[in-house]
């Protein structure tokens, strides 16, 4: 039977990752696991390892604070995902580096915690015969094959937070205020955020935006007496008639997102040249910082308990995930196939189109 557990969390942070770990050192020390923790996610597997032994002591009173005790970086040697682009294969000797590092600390399963890129990695090695189970982490919720990843809700409820100042500012000025949030290629931090904050305008990747008809939109809202309105813009928007940048990432070139709220209001001054005042805030990383909120907290020790139940039944190369109030595990080769999407007839967009939000299209 499985006895030493690895525990590793690579990509970028979320706020209730600690959660998870704690939940899973706890439940599993009173089943008579151990623990080790790797570093710096997949780098604390390769040469020269970093790990540290996790216990019950050393994941006391960790589950509300953000970040990871781990530390973790999203980019490096076992990179297998660049973004939304296709999967790298990790070069083979990597991949025998980590497995045989694995045996030598006597790592028998190792509980991975990650979204889209990091589980793909995870899948590489677990083709090799390394036992696996995944959990899904990603403010992005882009992970298909699970309702909701945990980190999620806490970046959702500071967008909307946001949002609220924003509505005040906005509106003793007659500004109109755009707010660009994360979410790499889709909108649903966008549009859930922006439906919680009342949004004027959200606009998201899967529904490519016009400019002549955000003017539009903005100068009928004028006319009828709303001077002010304050737009989410999801990283990941462009408009109909596409945009795409990119930026060299040591020898490959990953396209660049951030910064597509600035083209947007360039674009309105040149369309309507001083006819709105215009500002703009980019949130970056404040929506990975801080304390995750008490639903991420709560799906975040159930995720860590249910993959410790994973591990004792022997359910490897899957992962957790959320279905409907249920945690059940689906295989991670199936939950990294393709990214998750917002859809046009979802209810939250259709809620919103309803209230009379405009989606830019
Ligand atoms: O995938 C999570 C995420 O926060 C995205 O929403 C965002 O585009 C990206 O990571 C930012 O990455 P980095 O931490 O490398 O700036």
């Amino acid at each position: 039977m499985v006895k030493k557990i690895g525990i590793l969390n690579g990509g970028g942070d979320v706020q209730p990752i600690n959660a998870v770990i704690a939940s899973i050192v706890k439940s599993g020390s009173k089943r008579g696991f151990e623990f080790i923790g790797f570093e710096r996610s997949w780098e604390g597997v390769l040469n020269p390892m970093l790990y540290r032994t996790l216990d019950q002591k050393s994941v006391r009173g960790i589950s509300h604070v953000g970040g990871t005790i781990l530390g973790t970086v999203n980019r490096g040697r076992f990179s297998a995902k660049k973004g939304a682009g296709e999967v790298n294969k990790i070069p083979d000797d990597v991949l025998q580096e980590a497995k045989a590092n694995l045996e030598k600390v006597g790592v028998e399963a190792l509980i991975v915690i990650g979204g889209d890129g990091t589980l793909s990695g995870a899948l590489q090695l677990a083709e090799l015969g390394v036992k696996i189970v995944g959990v899904p982490k990603t403010i992005d919720n882009d992970l298909d094959s699970t309702d909701k990843t945990f980190g999620f809700s806490t970046a959702v409820d500071i967008v909307t937070e946001a949002l609220d100042r924003l509505h005040t500012t906005a509106t003793s000025h007659d500004r109109v205020i755009f707010v660009e949030v994360m979410g790499r290629n889709t909108g649903w931090i966008a549009v859930n955020s922006g439906l919680a904050g009342g949004a004027d305008m959200i606009l998201i990747p899967e529904i490519p935006f016009d400019y002549n008809k955000i003017v539009e939109f903005l100068r009928k809202r004028k006319e009828t007496g709303y001077r002010a309105s304050v737009v989410v813009v999801a990283e990941g928007a462009a408009p109909k008639k596409g945009l795409v940048t990119s930026m060299k990432v040591g020898d490959t070139f990953e396209v660049k997102l951030g910064g597509i709220s600035n083209t947007i209001i360039q674009k309105i001054e040149e369309l309507a040249p001083g006819e709105f005042e215009l500002r703009n805030t980019i949130l970056g990383h404040i929506q990975r910082g801080g304390s995750p909120n008490a639903e991420d907290r709560i799906l975040a020790k159930e995720y860590g308990v249910a993959a410790m139940d994973a591990v004792e039944r022997g359910d490897f190369g899957m992962m957790v995930s959320l279905k409907g109030d249920q945690i059940v595990t689906v295989p991670i080769a199936e939950a990294v196939k393709k990214l998750k999407l917002v859809t046009t007839d979802s209810l939250t967009v259709q809620t919103a189109k309803k209230i009379g939000v405009f989606f830019g299209d």
